[in-house]
């Protein structure tokens, strides 16, 4: 995910940036650049790939003196990671960096071109530099364009502006997205996670929401909309593996929390007013397309199969789903007017990987569905779709997976829109609830606490069930996947139905049934199943909307008005349930024993 560092003073500033950007790297990136002003002239350089291409293009060059200095890591999400597209954006005369989404760029572009204005990259932040130079030429204040500018963003945002027109300030903006300002002396920092100033500043403010300003001569003037406000410093933290997890006890529990704001990243440009488009997938990819079949391992797995739900019943076209290495060894029968899905987080496993050469030999289309550009998998595939959920660091994966639902989603309407399965009404009400998904993955202090409260219960017993019916049967399975992953507790995931044909010998009061009971999808079915265990003395945990009588324990969720609503809501709950059981056992939540995060071996 991307990072910015800034740094003004006297010291020399191409170091100060590189070994910022350096500490960001584990957050992955695929281009980055840095931005200098000193003795009123701009300096800049941009290199894709890794941190050393960088190093090496500004191996001759040396800052002197005062100046002002920003820099960024990108991981690309909207445009490719292209020199053009990587930061600091130029205008005329000044540059800047950008965390987030701007969501109303395509609109502020749109009218910028109209008054000449020439785009070179195809992102949204280079829409910020270009409008803070059309206010400055109205009456040449810098501070008052850049107000007017931050005025005009929707959306998240943290970013830098530097200026010759004002060489010796960098302006700031924080609206959703992390950045804190570090000092030491006359020396101001600026970066978006603690990291790159540990060691280099002493004090740090973490700017909050809705606030901006400048630094200048070593004093940092701050305002939100009331105006101009004092702030007090905070000593700096002095543990960098700390930092590094943002404050959170460990990377998955990090990861869950930023489920929310990557989710955007997903839809950014794909979820428009009144359609699903994406401009990866050309006109013909779905031309002679009878059916789809996918295959994936593991988490990647279930996404699948919660995805071949959703393209049967509203895109009407037949999918099926197989485990990689399964489909390697079967013989398949491979149709041509099928076209052929693979998912994967990583984009290396080896036996996706080689499922996607079987189809591609059998002459089938290809498609994939992966978090890593570049990735094997996705210099395999025809085309393929990156879910951008960032890097994911701990080895169970939990955005990754989000992601990958979201993107079948919306392929599943993106599909619908083709073959003319989906009315109007019915696009909208997907989209509207679409949207509304950042919401619903939001981490209430309530709930983690709920659930680290109600997992001390859960530390023992003879195993575990999660069940579920449709699309939550997948979730179920990715519960219980979850659980046993890094609690080493006994965990399976069971369509509800089946429970009475066979697993249901097991219930017993040491059984713990860990129930999904969404309130839009077959309730009432899904109720008596859980009755039928209930009956048997089975200990349960349900979630739900609805308060259930029968439950031991119950996560009440909201009443939202769409399945896939309640599907991330309730992945939230069976993710935070899985933490806290893993960190009551004290077992390594990032790095459970016998896993690894990318298998590319058989
Ligand atoms: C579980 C998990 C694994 C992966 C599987 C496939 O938390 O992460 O089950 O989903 O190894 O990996 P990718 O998605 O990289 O192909």
């Amino acid at each position: 995910m991307c990072g910015i560092v800034g740094y003004v003073g006297e010291k020399e500033k191409k170091e100060i940036l590189l070994d910022g950007l350096q500490e960001l790297e584990y957050r992955g990136y695929d281009s980055a650049g840095i931005a200098i002003i000193e003795n009123q002239q701009l300096q800049h350089f941009k290199a894709i790939g890794k941190l050393q291409n960088l190093r090496d293009k500004t191996k001759s060059y040396e800052s002197e003196g005062f100046g002002v200095s920003i820099g960024h890591t990108r991981w690309a999400t909207h445009g490719k990671p292209t020199e053009l597209n990587a930061h600091p954006h130029l205008g005329e005369y000044s540059f800047v960096v950008h965390n987030g989404i701007i969501e109303n760029y395509q609109e502020l572009k749109t009218e910028l071109q109209a008054k000449g204005v020439t785009f070179l990259s195809q992102t949204d932040t280079e829409t910020i530099v270009h409008l803070f130079e059309n206010y400055y030429q109205q009456n040449s204040n810098s501070f008052e364009a850049f107000t007017r500018t931050i005025e005009k963003l929707d959306g998240a945002y943290a970013t830098l502006l530097v200026t010759e027109a004002d060489p010796d300030t960098i302006y700031f903006a924080k609206n959703g997205s992390p950045m804190l300002i570090g000092f030491e002396g006359k020396d101001v920092y600026f970066a978006s996670s603690d990291t790159p100033i540990i060691g280099k500043a002493t004090e740090v403010y973490y700017l909050e929401d809705g606030e901006y300003g400048y630094a200048k001569d070593g004093e940092v003037t701050l305002f939100d909309a009331n105006g101009e406000k004092s702030f007090s410093k905070k000593a700096l933290a002095t543990d960098k593996a700390m930092a590094q997890k943002d404050g959170y006890r460990f990377f998955m529990e990090k990861e869950i929390y930023e489920q929310t704001q990557v989710m955007n990243d997903t839809m950014m440009g794909r979820v428009l007013d009144d359609r699903v488009e994406f401009e990866e997938l050309s006109g013909d990819l779905f031309k002679n397309i009878n059916a789809i079949k996918i295959c994936a391992c593991g988490t990647s797995y279930h996404s699948a199969l919660a995805g071949a739900y959703l393209l049967e019943r509203i895109a009407k076209i037949p999918c099926h789903v197989e485990i990689a290495s399964e489909f390697r060894y079967k013989e398949p029968l491979l149709r041509d007017d099928t076209l052929f899905i693979t998912i994967s987080q990583s984009g290396e496993t080896a036996d996706t990987l080689e499922a996607l050469k079987m189809a591609k030999r059998a002459g089938l289309k290809s498609l994939s569905i992966c978090n890593v550009d570049n990735s094997s998998i996705v210099r395999e595939s025809d085309k393929a779709i990156l879910t951008r959920a960032g890097i994911e660091k701990g080895v169970a994966s939990t955005k990754a997976f989000a992601t990958q639902t979201m993107v079948l989603w919306m392929l599943t309407l993106y599909v619908a829109q083709r073959k003319e399965t989906i009315n109007k009404e019915r696009l909208q009400e997907e989209l509207d609830a679409m949207r509304h998904t950042p919401k619903t993955l939001l981490v209430s202090d309530k709930l983690h606490e709920r659930l680290h409260r109600l997992s001390k219960r859960y530390l023992h017993g003879h195993g575990f069930f999660f069940i579920g019916r449709d699309l939550f049967f997948p979730l179920a399975l990715e519960g219980a996947l979850k659980l046993k992953e890094i609690s080493y507790l006994h965990a399976e995931g069971y369509p509800a139905g089946e429970m009475k044909h066979g697993p249901i010998a097991l219930a017993d009061s040491e059984l713990f049934t860990v129930a999904l009971m969404p309130k839009t999808l077959h309730y009432d079915k899904i109720k008596s199943n859980v009755e039928e265990l209930s009956a048997r003395d089975a200990t349960i945990l349900a979630i739900s909307p609805e308060p259930f009588e029968l439950a031991d324990d119950f996560v009440q969720t909201t009443h939202d008005e769409h399945p896939m609503l309640e599907f991330f809501e309730m992945m939230v709950v069976t993710q935070l349930l899985a933490l806290e059981v893993s960190i009551r056992l004290g077992n390594d939540v990032d790095m459970p024993r016998n896993l690894a995060k990318s298998v590319t071996v058989e």
